[in-house]
């Protein structure tokens, strides 16, 4: 059997099934990091349901390669350490984050101020800028996605894990906030997911494909699910 998502709160493990409810119209899709990894993979699946995805990340060629094999992906170059993204989306998939393995006691701080940069800071002005645009329509889905780190410590991974425990903490937040609106907001914890985040480590046995969190991320949209997901790869 493949690997299926694990929901803490029904406390079983599930695999997908057949979709209930295909999204017809075309949506506005945000997604960053869509360069590589988990971004990429979401840019694709929801590309390949006929959606409008505007891809955000530094890498210029790699989002033109995504851009020529699904033609309604456009590039959108932006440094999130610096610069912020505006506009009017049905679904923001805020995605992009770095993941730097190593000793709080021993991390650069060059390095602790990217991570926070990047998957804190850059997520927090992503979400002041386009959950507006949202509210206004009172639709919208802003999905997160976050880690088991927000629940476990992974060993040696302190300023990765420190970065994602305040992201899930953000996402608390902007839960209550949009509590009785029409936009809706979900924290995907992916476990160990085969990206170029572990091409410096070795990998766990047990990891999952980008296109399953891909999968997750675009069911949770499809079926108009919030609350938190954690999504696992195991042995059966
Ligand atoms: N892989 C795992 O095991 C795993 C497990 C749990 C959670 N996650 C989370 O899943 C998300 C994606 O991880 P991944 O493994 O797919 O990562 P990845 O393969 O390293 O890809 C990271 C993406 O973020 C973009 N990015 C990095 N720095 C950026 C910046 N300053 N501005 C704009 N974009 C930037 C990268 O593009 P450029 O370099 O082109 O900018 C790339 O598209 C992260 O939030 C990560 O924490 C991953």
């Amino acid at each position: 059997m493949g690997t299926g998502y694990f929901r803490r709160d029904l406390g079983a493990k599930i695999f997908l099934p057949a979709l209930r409810r295909p999204i017809l119209t075309p949506m506005d899709v945000l997604i960053t990091g869509a360069s590589r990894g988990i971004g990429r993979a979401c840019a694709a699946r929801f590309a390949q349901e006929g959606h409008r995805v505007v891809g955000v990340a530094r890498s210029e060629a790699q989002l033109q390669a995504l851009a020529a094999e699904c033609p309604t992906v456009e590039p959108l170059v932006a440094d999130l350490r610096h610069e912020t993204v505006s506009g009017t989306y049905d679904v923001v998939v805020l995605n992009a984050g770095l993941f730097a393995p190593g000793r709080l006691l021993d991390a650069d701080t060059d390095v602790f101020a990217d991570t926070w940069q990047l998957n804190v800071l850059a997520n927090h002005r992503l979400a002041r800028a386009l959950v507006p645009p949202m509210l206004a329509r009172n639709s919208g889905h802003l999905v997160v996605i976050g880690s088991v780190a927000t629940d476990y410590t992974l060993p040696h991974m302190t300023a990765y894990t420190a970065s994602k425990k305040a992201l899930r903490g953000l996402w608390e937040g902007w839960a209550t906030d949009l509590e009785g609106t029409g936009v809706l907001t979900t924290l995907v914890a992916p476990g160990a997911t085969l990206t170029s985040s572990w091409e410096n480590e070795d990998p766990p046995p047990h990891i999952l494909p980008a296109g399953e969190v891909a999968e997750l991320v675009f069911r949770v949209v499809a079926e108009g699910l919030s609350g938190r997901h954690v999504i696992q790869a195991s042995e059966s």
